[in-house]
């Protein structure tokens, strides 16, 4: 039997490959590169991305579990991987043993990462997290000698670095950022000064690649912007982005309905004219948000074709009684380009309140994946 799926979700895996290339080309060459695929690679799929990561020159993987870094040892890769949020104390025999690095910020999971690296005959390396400013995961600066200090003992552990997140990186005031910046700066001259190496400390997310050279350190930490999306969608990036994700459906059902037919869950939506309306099998079950309500569009021949009353669950109306000829099976572009017109994830953000990220994940987890440029 042929399975086909009603929504057709494609990632361009030579986007990606160009869009690393353009990032790393914009770090000096001495400065190290760590792809974040945490979130299933922000929902392009983890295992694809992180090969065609890997062929184009990444050093470094970033992922949100050690699940994920497994599934990335059991797909053959064995570049370095860093656990971005840590480990749950119970974990540090299987991360030790698959090589994984771990973002540090807990004493006992330094006990726990240190005996079982004793215990494996190994060196396990950690990344000292520090909360300078995002009010998130991390030491707080003045915990950050104390806690290093209390690691002198443990023979198995190699400190790689101090690492930090930024809150705001995209936005044009730089204030707080800086300030954040040389926090860590100052943190990591003292911990220098108190004889530890720290050869790999980082802090720079897309953002802060794109904008503050002095924030690359020795690795930088990019994600959305791999994805083909700008760090601030209000300011055009450096360097052309090519989306990576595209996701397109087809009119299923076709038909005119009179003026003063309400349309869909909830009445919201009433025809003031004669209405020719598309049907699409796709809802919030595919991670199409149900926000669009009324509110969002997709692409028909070309066109821009507005959605009418509330998006279901699989199901969502468009008005296409602008858009001439239109036939059932007719492709509708819900993200990506169709002819010359193009809905980018910020331009769906924008309009179910959130942001690219979220549009990503929600698709990309939500639906099966096409690949093309494997
Ligand atoms: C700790 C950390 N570093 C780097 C990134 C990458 O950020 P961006 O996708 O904005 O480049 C993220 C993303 O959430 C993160 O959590």
């Amino acid at each position: 039997m042929m399975v086909t799926s009603m929504v057709d979700l494609l990632i361009d895996l030579m986007a990606l490959d160009y869009n690393y290339r353009g990032l790393r080309r914009l770090c000096a060459p001495q400065v190290k590169f760590l792809g974040v695929v945490k979130a299933d690679a922000y929902g392009h799929g983890l295992v694809p991305v992180a090969r065609k990561l890997v062929a184009a020159g990444a050093d470094y993987l970033g992922v949100g579990s050690l699940e994920e870094g497994l599934i990335l040892r059991r797909a053959g890769l064995a570049l370095p991987v860093l656990l971005m949020l840590g480990i749950l104390p119970g974990e540090a025999e299987g991360a030790v043993g698959a090589h994984m690095e771990v973002a540090l910020f807990r004493k006992d999971v330094a006990q726990v990462v240190e005996a079982a690296a004793a215990a494996q005959g190994k060196k396990a390396r950690v990344h000292l997290k520090v909360d300078t400013g995002m009010g998130r995961l991390g030491l707080l600066p003045q915990d950050v000698l104390p806690f290093l200090e209390g690691l002198h003992s443990y023979r198995h552990l190699e400190v790689q670095g101090l690492i930090s997140h930024l809150a705001v990186a995209e936005i044009e005031d730089k204030t707080y950022t800086q300030k954040q910046i040389e926090d860590f700066s100052a943190l990591l001259a003292a911990a220098r000064q108190r004889g530890w190496k720290l050869p790999l400390s980082h802090i720079a997310n897309s953002a802060a690649l794109w904008e503050i050279q002095e924030a690359h350190f020795n690795l930088v930490r990019p994600g959305i912007m791999l994805y083909g999306s700008p760090a601030n969608p209000h300011r055009p990036p450096p360097l052309e982005l090519r989306p990576v994700m595209s996701v397109a459906t087809q009119v299923l059902q076709l038909k005119r309905l009179p003026p003063g037919t309400s349309i869909s869950y909830g009445c919201t939506y009433t025809t003031a004219d004669w209405c020719d309306l598309a049907i699409l099998p796709v809802g919030y079950c595919n991670g199409y948000p149900r926000q669009l309500s009324s509110k969002g569009e997709v692409l028909i021949q070309g066109r821009r074709a507005p959605i009418r009353g509330r998006v279901c669950m699989n199901l969502t109306m468009v008005e296409v009684t602008h858009i001439p000829g239109v036939k059932e099976g007719d492709r509708a572009v819900i993200l990506g380009t169709d002819g010359g017109a193009r809905l980018t994830a910020d331009e769906l953000a924008a309009w179910a309140q959130t942001i690219s990220y979220e549009i990503y994940c929600a698709l990309g987890t939500a639906n099966p994946r096409r690949y093309v440029g494997a």
